[in-house]
């Protein structure tokens, strides 16, 4: 599962070292997929076995070149505990736009590491990725993730948009928020150190930035 992880993008913050996802990360992933609460507002229903976890994380551990998606495992920099997970994914290279995603296993929450570690990628992307705009997509209720993202910059731009989401046999609905780079800046303010920057091409690592 862990191929490439000589060129991942480690990222690492305070509290924390965000990296690609290993098979050891099986428990700390699965206490974050199949918590039916920290699934409540997610696009696919919780993960009630762990083969399915294992599942996802196979598409996390993916790094494909040019980059669609990557996710990462949050993992507490002194243990390297996976707790969490952050990914960004439907990157539109010619709008220089994606999305990101992410979840903290609910007994890490509420001590600001979702924001930390939201915001370390959020760094990369605008910075190393050069994306201009980042959406989140996140359900009307769930008011912890409309925090999290405004207190990095994001802000409402629309929604509900009604049944956005299939999950199971029902729907869910999204509110759009975005953050938009000012232009010509290397990303938001940050603590970010990226440890490894080369899966980005030769190409890209001349120009200093990564093509999108
Ligand atoms: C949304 C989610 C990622 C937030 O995770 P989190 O780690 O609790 O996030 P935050 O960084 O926002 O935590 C902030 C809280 O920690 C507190 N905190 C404690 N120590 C802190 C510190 N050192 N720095 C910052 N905040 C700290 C803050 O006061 C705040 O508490 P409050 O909301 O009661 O005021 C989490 O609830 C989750 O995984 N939810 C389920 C999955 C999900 O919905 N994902 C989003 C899909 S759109």
């Amino acid at each position: 599962m862990a191929r490439a992880s000589d060129d991942f993008p480690v990222l690492t913050t305070e509290r924390m070292r965000l990296r690609l996802v290993e098979p050891r990360d099986a428990t700390g992933l699965h206490a974050c997929f199949g918590d039916p609460q920290a699934m409540r507002f997610w696009d696919f229903p919780p993960c009630g076995t762990m083969a399915q976890t294992v599942r996802i994380m196979r598409w996390l551990a993916r790094t494909t070149s040019p980059h669609d998606h990557l996710g990462w495992a949050v993992a507490d920099k002194r243990r390297d505990r996976c707790f969490g997970m952050v990914c960004y994914h439907h990157r539109e290279p010619r709008n220089k736009r994606l999305e990101i995603g992410y979840i903290i296993a609910p007994a890490h929450q509420g001590r600001g590491m979702g924001t930390e570690a939201v915001r370390a990628v959020l760094d990369y992307c605008t910075g190393t990725l050069g994306a201009h705009r980042v959406h989140a997509l996140i359900h009307p209720e769930n008011h912890r993730s409309m925090q999290l993202v405004e207190r990095l910059g994001f802000h409402c731009e629309g929604g509900p948009l009604t049944d956005y989401w299939r999950v199971g046999d029902s729907y869910r609905s999204a509110m759009l928020y975005a953050f938009v780079a000012p232009t010509g800046a290397a990303g938001p303010a940050g603590t970010l150190q990226a440890a490894s920057y080369k899966h980005h091409h030769g190409r890209a690592r001349k120009a200093g930035r990564a093509r999108q």
